[in-house]
């Protein structure tokens, strides 16, 4: 059966700021995709009502005393029933399985407080302030075994300030993920973007680096 958009499947765990630029750009017509699904790891994350408010099949399914592998064996099974082309993490704080990744190799997008590959991990606000870092920023990249480690698409980078707390930078942070995030699932959709044997490649040219994008 063929189908009108692509559609994509967002996996979220709190707020899902990430998710409503993402939806707001899928009903401005901005997206070339429809997103199909949300899921969540997390009852009351936000990011449910955020899916429920714009008509969007949300969906939470929690881990709680099951291993790791049968956890993600339910998630591919939910996800499967939505044939969704591409999968998007938008602050999804559980680790999947190399099972998991290996099923839908190429065909999952991440973004990551941080310049990656500096600061994988969590609390990266607060780290990159007490290392004195000059910049910080966000990345969008394509999902690998290798936790956060997987190659850049895009950065939004921005100059830490002498009077930035991790408020304020978790604010500036989010407006360039608001920004990038969008961007690389609209490449992703409408064919620029691919993975190819472990290389970005992006209107057909092998990024040796992210594309980068300014505050
Ligand atoms: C974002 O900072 C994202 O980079 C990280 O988790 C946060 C999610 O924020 N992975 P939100 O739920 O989209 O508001």
């Amino acid at each position: 059966m063929s189908r009108a958009a692509p559609r994509i499947a967002v996996l979220i765990s709190g707020e899902g700021s990430n998710l409503q630029a993402l939806l707001d750009a899928a009903s401005a017509g901005k997206l070339g995709a429809g997103i199909g699904v949300v899921v969540s790891n997390r009852a009351a994350a936000r990011g449910l009502e955020r899916a429920r408010d714009a008509g969007v099949p949300a969906r939470f399914l929690g881990g709680k005393g099951i291993t790791r592998e049968a956890y993600d064996e339910e998630l591919a099974a939910l996800l499967t029933e939505h044939s969704p082309d591409l999968l998007v993490l938008a602050g999804f704080m559980r680790i999947l399985s190399p099972k998991f990744v290996a099923r839908f190799e190429g065909r999952i997008l991440n973004i990551h407080p941080s310049l990656l590959p500096s600061y994988p991990g969590l609390d990266t606000h607060r780290r990159v302030l007490e290392a004195g870092e000059r910049w910080h920023g966000a990345t969008v990249h394509f999902v690998t075994v290798d936790l956060d480690a997987g190659p850049a698409v895009l950065q939004y980078r921005l100059p830490v300030r002498a009077d930035d707390t991790v408020e304020s930078l978790t604010t500036r942070v989010h407006v360039g993920e608001h920004f990038i995030l969008p961007r690389a699932v609209e490449w992703f959709v409408g064919g620029r973007l691919r993975l190819e044997n472990g290389s970005v490649m992006l209107d057909e040219q092998r990024l040796s680096q992210p594309v980068i994008m300014e505050e």
